[in-house]
């Protein structure tokens, strides 16, 4: 990929950055995207029909399982290099807020230093009554596990549609998004509220907004630069043109 000389110039001297990330980071994880059709046994569900509340308080077990399921997935992958390289561009530009729709906890996995996760994680669990956080629970178990302290069903600690973003994580990426000098957005689809707002946040604010999908975007029309392709590409290219560094892959 040839990246603007502009681009490049940019980068070099930018002192805040904040970077929005979705499903599309991790795919080369070997992670299905939220808009992918699904395969197997959940071919015949879309994802915005089982991360809700209504289709748990309807299905509860239909919706444990689901979770239960894309756990192990999670479980199963590793970081690729556009997480990577994320956290390289978090080492290299002084102050660069990661904020992410991801439940998958990869750029954690991967090294960035400070990541918002602004819909939640799903390894983690929590009372859908009490709101306790649950550290373990039985997973064999033919029925949704219960709270040991109130009884109440458990449930994945993530934002399901139609609920509240954590107050703290929305107010620190919108404080990062007005703040930035320059957004990246990257692999995510840009449908989702509140997420999508930032990137429109950081143009209103004046800053240089960076679209890196393997498609266009409602976004791409605003964006000052769209590198089409796949960030586990993209992202290192970059690093490397602006910075002439390689991208280390944590793990080897
Ligand atoms: P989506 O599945 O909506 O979008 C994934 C985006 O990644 C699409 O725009 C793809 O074109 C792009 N893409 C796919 N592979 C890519 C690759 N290798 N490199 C770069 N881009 C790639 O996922 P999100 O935008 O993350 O929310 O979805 C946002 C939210 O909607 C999710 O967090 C989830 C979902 O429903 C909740 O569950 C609350």
């Amino acid at each position: 990929m040839e990246f603007p000389f502009d681009f490049i110039a940019i980068v070099r001297k930018v002192n805040r950055a904040a970077a929005l990330t979705g499903a599309g980071v991790s795919q080369e994880s070997g992670l299905r995207t939220f808009r992918d059709a699904q395969t197997g046994l959940w071919a015949q569900y879309k994802p915005e029909e089982l991360a809700s509340p209504e289709a748990f308080a309807r299905d509860p077990k239909l919706i444990w399982d689901w979770y239960a399921w894309r756990r192990e997935g999670v479980k199963a992958v590793r970081p690729n290099l556009g997480h990577y390289a994320l956290v390289e561009m978090a080492h290299r530009i002084p102050d660069f807020t990661l904020i992410t729709q991801n439940v998958d906890g990869l750029h954690r996995l991967a090294g960035s230093p400070q990541v918002i996760e602004l819909h939640g994680n799903i390894q983690r669990v929590r009372c859908a009554e009490c709101g306790a956080i649950v550290e373990d629970w039985d997973d064999d178990n033919a029925a949704v596990p219960r709270c040991a302290s109130c009884g109440g069903l458990l449930r994945p600690h993530v934002v399901w549609f139609g609920e509240p973003l954590p107050r703290a994580e929305l107010e620190s990426a919108m404080e990062a998004a007005r703040n930035c000098q320059i957004f990246f957005s990257i692999g995510t689809s840009g449908v989702v509220q509140p997420a999508a707002t930032l990137a429109y946040a950081a143009h209103n604010r004046g800053a240089v907004v960076v679209e890196i999908n393997t498609e266009q975007t409602p976004l791409t029309a605003k964006a000052d630069f769209f590198f089409q392709g796949k960030s586990g590409e993209i992202l290192p290219e970059l690093v490397k043109a602006v910075w002439n560094s390689e991208t280390i892959n944590g793990e080897q």
